[in-house]
């Protein structure tokens, strides 16, 4: 098990940003049907948990996360109804079934996506909705660079041999699509958005990806490591992006959602 390296302070430095997506996905379920159990998995702080509560009117909503840091804020937001538990994505399956599995920016971190559908499927009630967002960005500087870093000896010792594997895990768009065909998803939308963030200057870039990318690399590595690893990457990554004010940041992205 990974050290828990989430800051919500870190992550939540681009509240903005990074809530477009969940409001996008959000609007893609059909939230006129009734949705009585609901979950969220790696639901991070919970604040876009309750969003989703409230939204879908839903009568019991589970938001699961594996990070203590992120669970101590979300179940300040505990209420009637809406719950929070230490709890990772892969055991869906032991906690019956739902009406909608929902997650934002999470599911990247798990492997063998073809197993996981097929659990996230065996967990929805009949007309059930699935409805996913992850980031795909492993074609920009900020993640072929943190995959060529953990290739390179020094920091493949270091990581024991754990290389950054995102960009392995995940299928292309139209993989998703064939794969929610096959597991028998009746409906189904599958979209590549790319969202345009103007951020100040590429530091800002530093910040975003230590709030994410980067947080792997603090959970396998020692602080004084990580360190120099920050440094490393930061020159690296500097020799790549331009140093433009205002610094224009393109961020892939897929939105899923299908219902059975
Ligand atoms: C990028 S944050 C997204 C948080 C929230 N969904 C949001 O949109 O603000 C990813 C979250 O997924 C959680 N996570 C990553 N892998 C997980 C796993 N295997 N099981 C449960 N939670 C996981 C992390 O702890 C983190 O809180």
């Amino acid at each position: 098990m990974r050290k828990d390296t989430w800051n919500p302070q870190q992550y939540h430095k681009f509240l903005n940003e990074r809530s477009l997506p969940f409001f996008d996905l959000m609007d893609m379920i059909d939230s006129k049907s009734s949705l009585r159990r609901v979950v969220d998995l790696g639901c991070g702080a919970g604040d876009l948990t309750e969003v989703l509560h409230q939204k879908v009117h839903a009568q019991e909503t589970w938001g699961f996360d594996t990070s203590e840091a992120m669970l101590e804020k979300a179940q300040k937001l505990s209420s009637e109804g809406l719950h929070f538990a230490k709890e990772s994505i892969e055991n869906i399956r032991q906690h019956g079934k739902f009406d909608l599995i929902f997650s934002n920016a999470a599911l990247q971190w798990c492997e063998n996506h073809p197993k996981l559908f097929h659990d996230l499927k065996d967990s929805l009630q009949p007309q059930g909705q699935l409805a996913v967002q992850m980031p795909m960005n492993h074609d920009y500087a900020t993640h072929l660079l943190a995959v060529r870093m953990s290739e390179e000896n020094h920091w493949k010792n270091l990581l024991q041999g754990n290389s950054y594997r995102q960009h392995l895990t995940m299928l292309p768009p139209e993989g998703y699509a064939t794969l929610l065909f096959k597991l028998g998803f009746k409906e189904q939308k599958v979209l590549q958005r790319i969202y345009a963030h103007v951020m100040t200057s590429r530091e800002d870039v530093i910040s975003w990806v230590q709030g994410s990318l980067l947080t792997y690399f603090q959970s396998q590595l020692s602080p004084e490591d990580f360190a120099t690893f920050l440094t490393e990457y930061r020159e690296s990554l500097f020799q790549e992006l331009p140093d433009d004010k205002p610094f224009f940041y393109p961020f892939k992205r897929i939105l899923i959602w299908a219902r059975l």
